[in-house]
């Protein structure tokens, strides 16, 4: 097995494994020690794995979180439990630009974390490259551990015990659903409050905010966002980024209590653009964020 680093920061790249093979304990064992460290681990080489080897692998590191959008009978491209993260439609056309699918896409280009509206405790989530774009649309990841480092002592001060509330409707909005849009997807999805600050299992501090994140307990709506938009903008900033150049094969790996990370702009109506995700809990049974199919409130 090869490591390489994939920034100064955080980032690790895997070459070695296959995961068309059931994983080992010594596969699982090294991945998770890897991710501890690194908090994005890029697994090379894995443009031949099939849907169902990409989620026995995932339930190797915990519990699915099942996608909630779509019903298990329902006609997709990709296995069920698996999230359609691409630009394409169930028949593997381009979608349209104006299409919901398209405005959540542009939500995702602000720094997240995925299911931080979940009240299930969300772990890792795992996208695999099966179509890439010739040039652009990078995944970015900033460590959330290396920035709370950062962050001024007066502001550590002030984050240490706030609690934020988060909702996938409010970075929806964001990346531009209409008010009726964002209100049935509340209906839904109800959100979860997080701390702003955690600790990683090495016993480092980390901050946790990000685009759903849009209310903060204690503080007055405006102050709330405001001070989100702070911590957000801080996390942004150009050096603490890992911009990840997606390789056909590709299966990528991020920690989402540790990590954010964003999708970048390509030519969505030229490229196809076919990613898809496995997400894992910590614990717990597996089961969906949402309570009710998402076509049911896409009109
Ligand atoms: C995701 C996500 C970004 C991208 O799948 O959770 O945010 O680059 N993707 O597609
Ligand atoms: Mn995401």
């Amino acid at each position: 097995m090869d490591v390489r680093r994939l920034h100064p920061i955080f980032g690790a790249e895997l070459s070695g494994p296959d995961l068309s093979q059931v994983p080992d304990q010594a596969l699982i064992d090294l991945v998770e020690r890897l991710m501890e460290e690194h908090v994005v681990l890029c697994i090379r080489g894995q443009g031949h794995i099939t849907d169902e080897e990409h989620l026995r692998f995932a339930r190797a590191f915990g519990p699915l979180e099942l996608p909630g959008m779509y019903r298990p009978d329902e006609p997709r491209r990709m296995a069920y439990g698996l999230y359609d993260a691409s630009n394409l439609d169930v028949n593997g056309e381009i979608v349209d630009r104006e299409s919901l699918r398209a405005k959540f896409a542009k939500g995702n280009e602000i720094f997240h974390a995925d299911s931080s509206f979940n009240d299930m405790p969300s772990k890792w989530s795992m996208l695999r490259g099966v179509i890439v774009p010739p040039e652009r649309g990078d995944t970015e990841f900033v460590d959330l551990r290396h920035v709370y480092d950062e962050l001024p002592q007066a502001m550590k001060n002030r984050i240490e015990t706030l609690v934020a509330e988060h909702s996938f409707a409010a970075s929806r909005i964001k990346g531009g659903a209409s008010p009726e849009e964002a209100a049935r997807i509340r209906e839904i999805m109800p959100g979860a409050m997080q701390p702003m600050v955690r600790i990683s299992p090495s016993g480092r501090k980390s901050l946790f905010v990000g685009s759903h994140a849009f209310r903060v307990e204690g503080l007055s709506d405006a102050e709330g966002t405001a001070l989100i938009d702070e911590l957000i903008a801080f996390a942004s900033q150009e050096k603490f980024i890992y911009a990840h150049k997606w390789r056909q094969g590709d299966l990528l790996i991020w920690d989402n209590r540790y990590a954010l990370h964003r999708g970048t702009a390509f030519d969505y109506v030229r490229y196809k653009r076919d990613l898809r995700r496995a997400n894992v809990n910590e614990y717990g049974e597996e089961r969906s964020a949402i309570t009710a199919p998402l076509r049911a409130i896409s009109n």
